[in-house]
């Protein structure tokens, strides 16, 4: 008779509770996007829309999107949007990028902020 094996009925349920909260944050974070930021941006490479695509965005050069017309201000602010660079700006874009014309007015709560951002990091 087969029985399966204690160790793995006993192991399980512990795999299924350590992937809830990263896939919580993901399903969360394109929620977010979607309700924020999806009128003005796509995820999509080469597609800009008000601004500019944000596929690969964690870790390139502020302003690098090549065919977007980008403010003076975005395109010379020397940042790299770093997942602590983005955090910041998404709390005011306004504040970091001063002449931004990214007319929004930030995401205040700081776990909307973390779940957008780890959903950007997925989208290359
Ligand atoms: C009302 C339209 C609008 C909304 C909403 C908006 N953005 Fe933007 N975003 C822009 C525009 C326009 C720019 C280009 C800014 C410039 O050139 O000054 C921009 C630029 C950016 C940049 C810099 C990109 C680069 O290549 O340097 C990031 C990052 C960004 N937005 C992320 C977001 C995220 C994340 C959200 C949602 C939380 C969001 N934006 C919501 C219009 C918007």
């Amino acid at each position: 008779m087969h029985r399966p094996s204690l160790a793995v009925l006993a192991l399980a349920p512990l795999t299924v509770l350590a992937l809830a909260p990263l896939a919580r944050a993901q399903d969360a974070g394109e929620t977010i996007f979607k309700r924020y930021c999806a009128v003005c941006h796509s995820v999509e490479p080469g597609q800009n829309k008000i601004g500019p695509s944000l596929a690969g965005v964690v870790g390139r050069k502020a302003g690098s999107v090549a065919d977007y017309s980008y403010t003076e201000a975005n395109k010379n602010s020397g940042l790299t949007w770093t997942e602590a660079e983005l955090d910041k700006y998404l709390t005011d874009p306004r504040q970091v990028v001063p002449g931004t014309k990214m007319l929004f007015a930030g995401l205040k709560n700081a776990d909307d902020r973390k779940a957008v951002i780890a959903y950007l990091k997925q989208q290359k």
